[in-house]
């Protein structure tokens, strides 16, 4: 029978090791950056290599996204995660990280029914998933009055306006927000309440650039733009976004700096060409015994 001792079994994967030369992103740190003018850094991460990437990389902020639904569960929008689901990921994500501060995603319907409802939600996500933040959708009443209370029970919250893809069918759509004065001066106040309430950052997703530019010298917490445009204090992306680990090229503001999807693609399917020609294993891939052990072997099963 095997043990953990069995040398045939790989070894248990370690926590990542900790770099000694970089100190964990706080919250009066990410201030800093912003009071200095350092970019903020964020990406998303939904397991253990994504964890480590982003570790390895040094960024500031990793963000277990409720985008999990789409890019890593198949959902065909991020409303259906749940947040047992997200969870799972975010335990997954904190076994890679170290440094960069570690916010879970509130999923949809994790926080809208009650206070109480989304400080349980929250409670989890910091005690069961070791997340040192959550971010949460919206700026109308209800989401402001959401975020004052997770942040009275001691959690910090990140705001996120513009388009909030939880609530996409009611904004009329995935699209930019804000291309209207009066829609723009909405995102502007739901920006400035959220503040109010006490939120460390805001995320600004999907507003025109010029609309950013004219809301971030009234903003005093850092802003993380994505489809902001350059005024915001930081930028995120979705790791598989920018990884293209996804069909098509995905939303207008995607750069994308790698085509790991066409390399998993083509990897498997060398396998499978490997396999099928019986290339695959080669005598360096397999492991031997004592002829005198598989003579008696043989003398045995005949
Ligand atoms: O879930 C997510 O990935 C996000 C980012 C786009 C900010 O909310």
């Amino acid at each position: 029978m095997s043990s953990h001792t069995d040398p045939i079994l790989p070894a248990a994967l370690p926590q990542a090791p900790p770099d000694p030369g970089r100190l964990p992103m706080t919250l009066p740190l990410l201030i800093e950056k912003k009071r200095l003018g350092d970019p903020i850094v964020m990406v998303t991460a939904y397991d253990y290599p994504s964890a480590r990437a982003a570790e390895a990389a040094g960024v500031d902020l990793v963000l277990v996204g409720d985008s999990a639904a789409t890019t890593v569960l198949g959902h065909s929008a991020t409303t259906p995660v749940a947040l047992e689901e997200m969870l799972v990921l975010a335990r997954a994500v904190r076994r890679g990280l170290h440094t960069p501060l570690m916010i879970g995603d509130l999923p949809f319907g994790s926080y809208e029914v009650s206070d109480e409802q989304a400080i349980g939600s929250a409670l989890r996500m910091v005690k069961e998933a070791g997340c040192e933040a959550v971010k949460l959708e919206g700026g109308r009443p209800a989401s402001v009055s959401r975020a004052r209370a997770i942040i009275g029970a001691g959690i910090p919250v990140m705001g996120h306006v513009g388009l909030t893809p939880q609530t996409s069918t009611a904004l009329g759509g995935w699209k930019a927000q804000g291309r209207t004065a009066g829609a723009a001066a909405r995102i502007a106040s739901e920006a400035l309440e959220l503040q109010r309430a006490g939120c460390f950052a805001l995320v600004f997703e999907a507003i025109p650039s010029a609309v950013a530019e004219e809301l971030m010298p009234r903003v005093e917490i850092p802003v993380i733009g994505i489809g902001a445009g350059p005024a915001t204090d930081g930028q995120v992306l979705v790791f598989h976004d920018l990884l293209g680990i996804r069909d098509g090229l995905g939303p207008r503001f995607v750069k994308r700096y790698a085509n790991l999807q066409e390399e998993m693609n083509a990897g498997v399917a060398a396998f499978a060409e490997d396999v099928r020609a019986r290339r695959y294993p080669g005598p360096e891939h397999t492991y031997s015994i004592d002829p005198g052990e598989l003579a008696q072997l043989h003398r045995r099963l005949s």
